[in-house]
């Protein structure tokens, strides 16, 4: 049975997230906890290798159904070797994406919702998160605070993405319980203080 705490964070590129992953890290840290940060795709050795397979500059033509895949894939080796031990040792894992950017970026994105399901459902019964915060940004707003650089090696359409979010709007609805949202527009201070309160009333119970 898995004795530690499970958070991820979901949401568009250009949210503010890794700001935030940290300011939590160091929040339970400072609790006593050992706290493991992580990533999707990657985490892994072979995560990384998926990760630069998936956004290969210049890259086109990949299936759908291989993408999706690779990202299950990628979390697959993430679970076994660095979410699944830690959280049986009583580790705090954060992690930034998990199933729910799946869900939302392949299954909303790309129109594979039942594929995407039933492929991560196996994958990740065991583990899914206890906590997940989904950070909601406007998508003009979360596309102008993401580098040109990392808009040219993921060249997605607008309604890609105006239908990915959609996809976190469903799981919202679906999982009320895990999933808070974080209105992303917010001053860092006060999103961090809705975090570490929100991550504390569920993990402590205050
Ligand atoms: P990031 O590491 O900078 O957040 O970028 C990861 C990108 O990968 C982001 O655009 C969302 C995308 N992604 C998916 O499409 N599906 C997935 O399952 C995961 C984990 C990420």
């Amino acid at each position: 049975m898995k004795k530690g705490y499970f958070i991820t964070f979901e949401g568009p590129d250009g949210a503010g997230k890794t700001t935030q992953i940290d300011l939590l890290s160091d929040y339970f840290k400072s609790q006593g906890y050992d706290v493991v940060l992580t990533r999707e795709p990657g985490g892994t050795e072979l995560g990384e290798k998926i990760r630069q397979v998936i956004f290969e500059p210049g890259k086109q033509g990949m299936a759908p159904e291989a993408e999706v895949l690779l990202y299950a894939a990628s979390r697959a080796q993430h679970i076994k070797e660095v979410i699944a031990p830690n959280l049986l040792a009583g580790n705090v894992v954060i992690s930034d994406r998990f199933i729910d950017s799946s869900i939302a970026y392949q299954g909303f994105g790309r129109g594979m919702l039942d594929y995407v399901e039933l492929v991560n459902n196996y994958i990740t019964k065991d583990f899914m998160p206890d906590l997940t915060f989904l950070f909601k940004l406007d998508p003009q707003i979360a596309k102008e605070r993401v580098s040109f650089k990392k808009q040219k090696i993921k060249p997605e359409s607008k309604e890609f993405y105006e239908t990915a979010m959609k996809g976190y709007e469903y799981l919202e609805k679906k999982y009320p319980d895990r999933i808070c949202s974080i209105d992303a527009s917010m001053a860092i201070d006060e999103i961090t203080y809705r975090i570490i309160k929100a991550a504390s009333q569920k993990m402590f119970g205050c």
